[in-house]
């Protein structure tokens, strides 16, 4: 696979010149920006906010249904799926922790420890990569791993056996009668309901998306200083744009960067090498995937190791250039924000919020 990382750079500048300007170009209809609203006492400079996500793509062997919905949503939450009982999906990624993870690093089914922390999964299918470096090209594949591999620790060689143990549960049984008639339970039919379950995770009405279609009151002023700050000064939409908040939306395979986090004080042979894993560029060596920055205020601690405790300090790191290493990206640069600057960008993210929950559903006996 080609790397499309020696052009991120101009990818992400060009992007971030799309989303600049878009005020001054002709574009889709569909797309929403904000005119500056009138005038607040602060007179922040207000750059255009793009308000419309792009069309969510549905794979054509997995077409979305309420009935298969359902059924994952089921799935996603029984920990029956795991090898010993104790994860489903959603015990590392739950809503008391913005549907990310709770400790810095998981820990996965017969107490595995694992090497990195659960991102959030609002808006997930809008990715076209999954993990922190990408390695899984569909959610349906993603579904497999973290259930054949270590987060739920079934194997990937031993799925069917535990489909076929799942299929005893009758209520089950029926359901993926009803929804996969040809095929039944299987490995690959879980991963299709799961998938078309996260599809729904969809989230798109903060504080943000209402002041992105209009609504001029929808933030605070200090969140418009921080939007300001987000688009301006502090550069951080070239990574990530709006409206998902992460530069992988309508990249093939997304964009990853190395900002230096879990480099310091280690040698490389220590060092996760994040994308490099994958494609085997050296540009890519400890590059991550650009998370979404959706319901981050909520989903401490952050970055792919979990490192930093909050959002504050996460947000100081990435305002002054991340950490230092051999190949860390030159698109990270101190952008000399004062500590009030700061304070206001924090505030923003605040703006992100996504507002729903998942909900636990009764499981079918
Ligand atoms: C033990 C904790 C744990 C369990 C259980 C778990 N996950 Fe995760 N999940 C993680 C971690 C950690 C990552 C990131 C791993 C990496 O990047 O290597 C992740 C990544 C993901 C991603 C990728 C998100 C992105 O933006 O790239 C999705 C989607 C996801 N998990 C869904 C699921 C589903 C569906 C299940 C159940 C089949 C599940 N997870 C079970 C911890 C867990
Ligand atoms: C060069 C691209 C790039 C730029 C510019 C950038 N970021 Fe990031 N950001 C990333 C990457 C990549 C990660 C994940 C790094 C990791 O975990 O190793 C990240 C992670 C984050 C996180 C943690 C999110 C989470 O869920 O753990 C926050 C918060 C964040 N960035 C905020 C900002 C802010 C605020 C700015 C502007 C001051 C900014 N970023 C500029 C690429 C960028």
């Amino acid at each position: 696979m080609p790397s499309i990382c020696n052009t991120a750079g101009a990818l992400a500048a060009s992007l971030f010149i799309v989303f600049a300007f878009a005020a001054c170009k002709s574009k889709p209809s569909e797309e929403k920006v904000v005119p500056p609203a009138e005038a607040p006492a602060e007179k922040v400079e207000m750059p255009p906010a793009p308000a419309a996500f792009p069309e969510l793509k549905i794979p054509e062997d997995n077409p979305q249904s309420p009935e298969k919905i359902a059924l994952g949503h089921q799935l996603f939450f029984d920990a029956r799926l795991s090898v010993d009982g104790t994860r489903s999906c959603y015990s590392c990624h739950q809503n008391e922790h913005g549907n990310g993870g709770e400790t810095p690093l998981a820990v996965g089914a017969n107490e595995k420890q694992l090497t990195r922390h659960s991102p959030v999964i609002w808006n997930t299918a809008h990715f076209e990569a999954f993990y922190w470096d990408g390695r899984a090209g569909s959610l349906e594949a993603q579904a497999k791993g973290a259930w054949g591999g270590g987060n739920m620790g079934v194997g990937a060689d031993n799925l069917a056996a535990k489909a076929a143990e799942l299929a005893k549960i009758q209520g089950y049984k029926e359901r993926f009668k009803k929804v996969f008639p040809a095929e039944g339970m299987t490995p690959d039919t879980i991963a299709k309901a799961i998938s078309a379950y996260e599809r729904t995770l969809v989230c798109n009405d903060t504080a943000y998306d209402r002041y992105a279609k209009g609504d001029g009151n929808a933030l605070t002023a200090e969140q418009k200083e921080g939007w300001a700050l987000f688009m301006g000064k502090g550069q951080c939409a070239v990574c990530h744009a709006p409206p998902l908040f992460s530069s992988a939306m309508g990249v093939p395979g997304g964009l990853y960067y190395n900002v230096g986090i879990g480099t310091a004080g280690k040698a490389d042979d220590q060092i996760d090498v994040g994308r490099y894993a994958v494609s085997q560029q050296d540009a890519d060596w400890a590059a991550f995937k650009v998370p979404s920055l959706r319901n981050v205020s909520k989903s401490a601690p952050y970055f792919h190791d979990g490192s930093v405790e909050t959002l504050s300090e996460a947000v100081k790191i990435m305002a002054t250039g991340g950490i230092a290493n051999k190949n860390k990206t030159p698109l990270l640069a101190d952008r000399g924000l004062s500590a009030e600057e700061l304070g206001s960008l924090a505030a923003f993210l605040g703006a992100l919020d996504c507002g729903a929950t998942l909900d636990q559903p009764d499981l079918p006996k």
